[in-house]
């Protein structure tokens, strides 16, 4: 939570300034990035390379995200198993409260809002940006980026680990912009 917007001005301000931060925006645009390498013979080798990397930071295989997938659009992992929390959640799957496309802005009895889980609103606009770590310990503790408890109509989910990462992984990397 806790959006940071008056200090986003800052760091739009500092955008154009510093090298540090022009690199980290080039590398949120890997296609750009790796479409100007792919000019050259050596440039498509350090493309590929550049794709691993990618893969290896998202953390999840296709069958990893398409298992995140299947929890996060029914609340069933891949085999099936549905996922749980306690007390009884007042719906049984992340669709139904943060919408299809994570944009979330569905509004419960007490007036809490269920939170935008696209990349802008976790990671981008984040004084703490969310991790991975971060994600599965919000999803299954309640605890969020800040260390502060969330709403408890956000339900504190039980399921099994692997279950765990692929839904964060699939919040964190499929779910643009
Ligand atoms: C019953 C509705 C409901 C369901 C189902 C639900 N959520 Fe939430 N979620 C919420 C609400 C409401 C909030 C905002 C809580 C607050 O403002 O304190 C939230 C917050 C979050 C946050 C914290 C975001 C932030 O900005 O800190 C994450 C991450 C999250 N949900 C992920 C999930 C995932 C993944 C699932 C499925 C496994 C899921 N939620 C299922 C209602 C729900």
């Amino acid at each position: 939570m806790n959006r940071n917007l008056p200090n986003m001005v800052e760091i739009s301000k500092t955008v154009h300034r510093t090298p540090a931060v022009a690199v980290a925006d080039a590398d949120e645009r890997p296609a750009m990035r790796l479409g100007a390498l792919r000019r050259t013979p050596a440039g498509a080798a350090a493309g590929l390379l550049g794709l691993a990397v990618l893969a290896l930071t998202a953390c999840a295989s296709p069958s990893q995200l398409s298992n995140g997938r299947a929890i996060f659009l029914t609340g069933r992992d891949g085999s099936g198993v549905p996922i749980s929390a306690s007390p009884r959640p007042l719906f049984a799957y992340c669709a139904a409260c943060h919408r299809t496309d994570g944009s979330g802005g569905v509004h419960f009895p007490g007036g809490v809002v269920s939170a935008d889980l696209r990349h802008r609103a976790l990671v981008t606009d984040q004084r703490h940006p969310y991790t991975l770590a971060l994600l599965e310990r919000a999803i299954s503790t309640g605890i969020d980026n800040d260390g502060e408890p969330l709403d408890p109509v956000m339900p504190r989910w039980h399921m099994p680990p692997n279950d765990l990462h692929d839904v964060a992984a699939y919040v964190l990397t499929q779910l643009a912009p």
